[in-house]
């Protein structure tokens, strides 16, 4: 089948394009407001576009409070979504009036990170702390403004639980890491395998 995404004419129940572009790493976004609210939030628009130095972005479907707080306070934290806090990460999705902390609706800890003022999720084994490189609202390829907003964020700090580390590599499988899928699938870090680039690539 083929469908031009101007009529979405898939003719299928559900639009299938976010079940193709999976699955997703999804950043677990925690911030600040500019007095000091507290926000977290999953975010599947999600991924690293650099390594060294590192540079990760996520992208808003609306100006939420990620995006707002973010643009405001200029420092983010991308906490790790794992199968164990599955629950928590996506009960911080819900729609909390504003200045209302995800962390107590969730029934989730803080930490406090090292380098940026936005707290971690302390049981969530591995945390980037970002520092607000541009937020960018997305738009078609004849200009249309979208009203979806690209964050791009320099990590500047890495925190990591050593208990999933083995042999020196963070091992997604102990870190039980989560991806999105499309509808309301997940998929679980459980099943890796590897392939050596060819030389010289
Ligand atoms: C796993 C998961 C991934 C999500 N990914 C996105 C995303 O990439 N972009 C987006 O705009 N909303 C996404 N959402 C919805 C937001 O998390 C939700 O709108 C949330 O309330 C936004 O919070 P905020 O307004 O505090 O930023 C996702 C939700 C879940 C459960």
């Amino acid at each position: 089948m083929f469908y031009d995404t101007e009529s979405n004419g898939h003719g299928l129940s559900h639009d299938p394009i976010k079940a193709i572009v999976a699955p997703r790493p999804i950043g677990w976004i925690s911030a600040l407001g500019p007095n000091g609210e507290v926000n977290l939030a999953p975010y599947s628009f999600f991924n690293i576009f650099a390594s060294n130095p590192p540079i990760v972005g996520f992208s808003s479907e609306g100006m939420k409070d990620s995006v707002s707080f973010i643009a405001q306070t200029k420092e983010f934290v991308c906490n790790l979504a794992t199968y164990d806090l599955r629950n928590e990460m996506n009960a911080t999705s819900a729609p909390l009036p504003r200045g209302e902390s995800e962390f107590v609706h969730a029934g989730l800890e803080t930490a406090p990170s090292r380098l940026v003022k936005p707290p971690r999720v302390k049981a969530s084994p591995a945390a980037l702390e970002c520092k607000l490189v541009s937020i960018q609202e997305l738009e078609t390829s004849d200009g249309r403004k979208l009203d979806r907003w690209l964050v791009l964020g320099h990590v500047v700090g890495v925190h990591i639980d050593e208990g999933c580390l083995v042999n020196g590599r963070f091992d997604i499988t102990a870190a039980k890491t989560i991806a999105r899928a499309g509808y309301a699938d997940y998929v679980l870090a459980d099943d890796v395998f590897s392939i050596t680039r060819p030389k010289g690539g």
